[in-house]
């Protein structure tokens, strides 16, 4: 019980132990601040208000001190995650996120990572970030699978000497490779290299070239982008970056989000797998977008990468 526990939660024994912890204590806690409470307040069993403060406190009171109980045993992220589920649960917290408006779009093939499961077989997922850019996505995507078993970033691509990503790689330890055009576009589009790795999956994350023929027939459906536009608007060739939020806030639009899709050979074209979205204000810059936009891109992209990974993983 406890193995399928570690899996389900993503945590390791130490962790498992100090989450089991809060809850014991939050449950005995909770009771006792029920039978205080309406010991102080005189009422007895077949009274209305019994009753219901009774519920309340089991309801709410619970919510919080779990919160309060999490904190010293270091474990406030993860029963902050387990809260905010419950609050989506309850419908309190769909429409509040933090920026903006921003909604999970779920009528499109979408990826719903809340019902994930961890149903892991032995074999890693092998994954391989491709990035030309500074790489906040890949260092997010690096940071979630650290410590998680089953799934492994193997190798970081990129195609400019210099890049921020390959600071990263060098930090993290983690194989790089840089390529060059000929080789990407006329040659083995690096197919072989990327097998030597035991890559079994691709996630493109701020690369900026068109991914070849032979690399998409390499890798069906086992490549996939993140676009910063709600596509198919926004996207195509020289759509990247700061020059799609000056597209979208020179049109006034009034919303605009992320979009996770499957890389075919057009620019920014693949079937869609998620989108999330934000608003934008009239004060809003290309500039303070970008940082809504990554907002979204840091909290979704590694959680689908998760779920697409497993159901990889599901199909070998
Ligand atoms: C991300 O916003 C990503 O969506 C975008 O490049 C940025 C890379 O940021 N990709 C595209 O525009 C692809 N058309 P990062 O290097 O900080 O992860």
């Amino acid at each position: 019980m406890f193995q399928k526990l570690k899996r389900k939660w993503n945590v390791n024994g130490t962790q498992l132990f100090l989450i089991l912890c809060v809850f014991a204590i939050t449950g005995t806690t909770t009771a006792w601040v029920t039978r205080q409470a309406t010991f102080w307040l005189q009422l007895d069993a077949s009274s209305f208000w019994f009753w219901a403060i009774k519920i309340a406190i089991l309801i709410f009171g619970y919510q919080i001190l779990i919160l309060l109980f999490a904190f010293p045993f270091g474990q406030f992220n993860f029963f902050w995650k387990y809260e905010k589920k419950i609050l989506k649960r309850m419908g309190i917290l769909n429409r509040q996120l933090p920026i903006g408006n921003r909604q999970p779009i779920n009528d499109l093939n979408v990826v719903n990572y809340n019902n994930m499961q961890s149903t892991w077989k032995e074999q890693t997922v092998n994954i391989a970030i491709f990035a030309s850019g500074a790489g906040s996505n890949a260092q997010k995507l690096i940071d979630h699978f650290r410590q998680q078993a089953g799934i492994k970033i193997a190798l970081i691509v990129c195609n400019k000497p210099g890049a921020g990503v390959l600071t990263i790689a060098q930090k993290e330890n983690i194989p790089a490779l840089l390529i060059e055009k000929e080789q990407f576009f006329r040659g083995n589009a690096y197919v072989d290299e990327l097998k030597q790795h035991n890559v079994d999956f691709i996630v493109l994350a701020g690369f900026l070239w068109k991914v070849p023929v032979a690399l998409i027939q390499a890798f069906q459906q086992r490549i996939i982008n993140i676009h910063p536009a709600l596509l198919p608007n926004y996207g195509g060739k020289g759509m990247y970056g700061t020059f799609v939020h000056e597209a979208v806030i020179a049109a006034k639009e009034k919303e605009s989000g992320i979009s996770i899709h499957y890389v075919d050979e057009l620019y920014d074209h693949g079937k869609l797998i998620f989108q999330a979205r934000c608003t934008i204000d009239e004060n809003d810059t290309a500039a303070s977008l970008a940082q809504k936009i990554h907002a979204l891109e840091h909290e979704h992209y590694p959680l689908v990468v998760e779920k697409l990974a497993h159901e990889l993983q599901n199909r070998r």
